[in-house]
């Protein structure tokens, strides 16, 4: 077993900080390894904390563990939600040294590190990503937040955790449609930065989708290599890092305008994609074999690759122009020059991006 574990380590000065991946992490040491701290919140949701609290308990051995357990959805996403963990760790009578650990997919982790973030001005934090997606992303970098009404992460912080414990084995409870969404954020990894990651997963998408433990191993760990070299490079997105943000802006404009937990984070993000897969193409920045390439794998992922028919084009650039990229008034996208090479940009044509969502609208 100790051979399939496997240790990306975040290059983040006296912040850095472990990845580490493999089946069973919950159940081994790693825990106990990582949490120095003797009391610990562990904030989870009313989906997962039946499934794996109790092993995240035991494996915590002889420390005080108090435990908040949220309700389940991107909806709960908010500031009301977030003051349940605020209540725990007060009424427990936590203090600055006690650590907050993320038990969950990226809507736990992101609220979770927020609290920590934000509690007596900063507590320790460990990330147990559960979902696909928290594993391959919302985990790893820092960013934490909760939605508001009027656009999505709007209020947040930056907290690194201590550590990032993936256990591949918890995998096995996801329902399908959650492993499609978090197979978005992997192709993503591989149109931003790496040709030869997309092509391995042109061949192995059917195996990831079936599960395959070792095409699932690769898969993560290959997302979390290129996420920590994109974050040890630009931890609070002055420059590179704004390019994990592919297909977001798009994204989270659908997201918001669907209704929180609609369409699923993954989902809108993939719809996303396309739509930057496409006005790549009408920049003339790629060619429509690289296009279609891009489509037909998010397909293959079983992932929707056209925006919802009953938004307009005015509603989706009012909410894109609320994204946090947006600078002196301009948005900014993040589009393709080729499979594996991403830029952001603001030197595209309005009338390119009306078309681009009028075409990404077409019933
Ligand atoms: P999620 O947290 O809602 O989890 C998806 C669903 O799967 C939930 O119902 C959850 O309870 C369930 N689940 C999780 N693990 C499970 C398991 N092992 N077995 C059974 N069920 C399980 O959604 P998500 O896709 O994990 O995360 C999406 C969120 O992450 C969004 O809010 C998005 O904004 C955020 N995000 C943050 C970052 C970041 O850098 N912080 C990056 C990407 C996405
Ligand atoms: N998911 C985008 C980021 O972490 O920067």
């Amino acid at each position: 077993m100790t051979d399939s574990i496997n240790t990306i380590h975040i290059d983040l000065g006296e912040r850095s900080y472990p990845i580490i991946i493999g089946p069973g992490i919950t159940r081994n040491e790693s825990l106990e390894r990582h949490i120095s701290q003797r009391n610990v919140l562990v904030v989870s949701n009313e989906t997962v904390a039946p499934l794996y609290l109790e092993q995240i308990v035991n494996g915590l051995g002889n420390r005080l563990v108090e435990s908040v357990i949220l309700p389940d959805g991107e909806a709960y996403k908010n500031l009301d939600v977030l003051n349940r963990i605020f209540d725990g760790m007060i009424e427990a009578g936590f203090g600055r040294d006690c650590c907050v650990v993320a038990l969950g997919g990226g809507v736990v982790g992101d609220m979770a590190g927020f609290a920590a973030a934000a509690y007596q001005r900063g507590v320790a934090l460990v990330q147990v990503p559960t979902s696909l997606l928290a594993q391959v992303d919302s985990s790893v970098g820092g960013k934490t937040g909760v939605n508001h009404a009027m656009g999505k992460n709007m209020i947040g912080a930056f907290h690194q955790p201590e550590a990032v414990l993936i256990d591949t084995d918890v995998l096995t409870t996801l329902a399908q449609r959650e492993l499609s969404a978090g197979l978005a954020e992997v192709i993503k990894y591989g149109f931003i930065r790496d040709a030869e990651f997309f092509t391995w997963l042109e061949q192995h998408i059917d195996a990831l989708l079936e599960r395959d433990t070792d095409a699932l191993a690769h898969a993560i760990r290959r997302s979390c290599e290129i996420k920590a070299e994109v974050v040890a490079a630009d931890e609070r997105e002055h420059g590179v890092r704004a390019l994990l943000n592919f297909g977001h802006t798009f994204g989270h404009a659908i997201e918001n305008l669907q209704g929180y937990g609609n369409w699923l984070h993954g989902e809108a993000v993939g719809a996303g994609m396309c739509m930057a897969l496409d006005m790549s193409a009408r920049m003339g920045w790629i060619d429509e074999q690289a296009k279609q390439r891009g489509i037909s794998l998010i397909e293959r992922a079983h992932l929707p690759t056209r925006a919802p028919a009953n938004l307009t084009t005015a509603q989706i650039i009012e909410l894109m122009g609320r994204d946090k990229k947006v600078m002196d008034g301009q948005v900014r996208l993040i589009l393709l020059k080729a499979i594996g090479q991403a830029v952001i940009t603001a030197e595209f044509e309005q009338h390119v991006l009306e078309t681009t969502i009028n075409s990404a609208l077409d019933a």
